[in-house]
């Protein structure tokens, strides 16, 4: 047991806020064996920190203004964390809605008759740890069901595993924890708040991190994607090797290595309507497998299951990765050559280690997070359009899905999807074969 006095300094820190309890909505998964079938786990959702309001404690201030600390506040990195609180939240009013072992995220919620952008993210909690969900998955299968129906051109309904510090950082200086969404990381290096339970006060940081893209997609195109880093865990990056000015000097494989069914020329099997594949006006359940070699991960295989019948993944057409439907480091250098330019086109996920380091990251356990959002930046063209917008119809690897090139700006979503919302559900992992029939 911690002696009192030091249980109460450390309350003195980026602590939970006294205003708005925090409830996480509860989010059952399951544990799979082959032998044993499933077993309930007793996990809940959490919503991001950056969601939540940040304001001095004991007070009603903001911590932030226009993106950065209020130095009347706080003007160091230990002192914003002992000076500012972070608050529970209610759930529904970040357009996120459970039930039973399903969860709804809607891209914008209406106030006062308004629509507005919500673009939820929140985590796996597992609430007898008190800490988030530890999915472990080298030699593992994970699967879950998935509603793309209300997801169209230009969203991205997200599912993925980052390497985040399971408590979210408590105890470096932060006391609120996993348990207020703390701690996150990915491999683009995204500037947070707060890096290892220290506050970023000028936002040079990053938080770059090992992620394992299970599931981007909406109802027109689907891929998955692992980006290694060659640092373990939280990597507080800064200059170039945050690669803001070239992605290529990241620690991280920023672009990281897809499989995409639809660009690698298999354009019908996934869409919407009965003839594709994978018909997503329909739910379907995703399931993906990580195979190892004598320890090491070497190859990740998908398969989908729909109306009871098992599909497996896409098969490539394109002359080079023909035949190809799992990913290995051996499609990925190909696929770089063929789409990326040539011989020398740069593989940065060969660079930060391929799938041997992305299996080390799998293999010490990742945070599973969830999100829908849109792209300000890119129009999610990358995902289900083609880029560069002007390549010739047979360039290869241009078209990634058949949305238009003039579409996915977000106030044209705002307006023509003000619906859009993802539904995961039936989340479970375990021995390979162990959790689909
Ligand atoms: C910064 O904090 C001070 C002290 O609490 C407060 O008076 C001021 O309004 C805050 N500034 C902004 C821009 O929120
Ligand atoms: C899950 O854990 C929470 C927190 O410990 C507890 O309150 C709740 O009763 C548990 N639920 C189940 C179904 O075990
Ligand atoms: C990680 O990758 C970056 C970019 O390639 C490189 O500059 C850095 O030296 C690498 N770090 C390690 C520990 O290998």
């Amino acid at each position: 047991m911690l002696p009192i006095i030091l249980l109460l300094s450390l309350v003195a820190a980026q602590q939970p806020g006294t205003n708005t309890p925090e409830r996480h909505p509860s989010l059952p998964s399951s544990r799979c064996t082959v032998q044993g079938g499933c077993v309930p786990a007793n996990t809940s959702i959490v919503l991001d920190s950056n969601f939540r309001w940040l304001h001095n404690v004991g007070g009603y201030t903001n911590c932030m203004a226009d993106g950065k600390f209020n130095t009347s506040i706080c003007s160091s990195p230990e002192g914003c964390v002992t000076s500012c609180a972070v608050e529970g939240v209610d759930y529904a009013g970040y357009g996120i809605k459970t039930q039973a072992d399903s969860v709804t995220m809607n891209l914008f919620t209406v106030k006062e008759g308004k629509t507005q952008l919500a673009s939820p993210r929140i985590y796996l909690f597992d609430e007898a740890e008190g800490k988030y969900a530890n999915f472990q998955l080298l030699d593992r299968e994970f699967s879950f069901d998935v509603d793309m129906s209300k997801a169209g051109c230009g969203v991205n309904g997200a599912l993925y595993f980052s390497e985040m510090d399971m408590a979210g950082d408590a105890g470096k200086g932060n006391t609120a924890g996993a348990k207020y969404g703390t701690g996150y990381c990915d491999a683009q290096c995204p500037k947070q708040n707060f890096i290892h339970g220290k506050a970023n006060l000028d936002q040079s940081l990053g938080a770059c991190c090992s992620e394992m893209d299970i599931w981007e997609a909406n109802s027109a195109a689907t891929a998955f994607t692992p980006h290694p880093c060659n640092e373990t865990g939280v990597y507080a990056c800064k200059g170039e090797l945050c690669g803001d000015k070239n992605r290529l000097d990241s620690v991280c494989d920023r672009d990281g290595c897809d499989f995409n069914g639809y660009r690698n020329g298999a354009k019908s099997f996934y869409g919407k309507g009965a003839d594709h594949t994978v018909d997503t006006t329909k739910p379907f359940t995703v399931v993906t497998q990580f195979y190892t070699k004598s320890g090491a991960l070497t190859e990740i295989k998908r398969l989908y299951v729909q109306g009871g019948k098992v599909i497996p993944e896409a098969t490539s057409t394109v002359k080079g990765i023909e035949g190809a439907n799992s990913m290995t480091d051996g499609y990925c250098s190909t696929q770089k050559q063929l789409f990326g330019g040539g011989a020398k086109a740069p593989n940065a996920f060969a660079t930060q280690g391929g799938m041997k380091v992305m299996g080390e990251a799998l293999g010490r356990g990742m945070v599973l997070a969830m999100a829908i959002w849109h792209d300000a930046g890119g129009y999610m063209h990358w995902l289900d359009s083609t880029v560069p917008n002007d390549s010739p119809p047979n360039a290869l690897g241009a078209a990634r899905g058949p949305c238009p090139t003039t579409g996915g700006r977000p106030a044209q979503i705002q307006t023509e999807q003000p619906d859009a919302a993802v539904t995961f559900s039936k989340i479970r992992w375990g021995e390979i074969g162990s959790t689909y029939k």
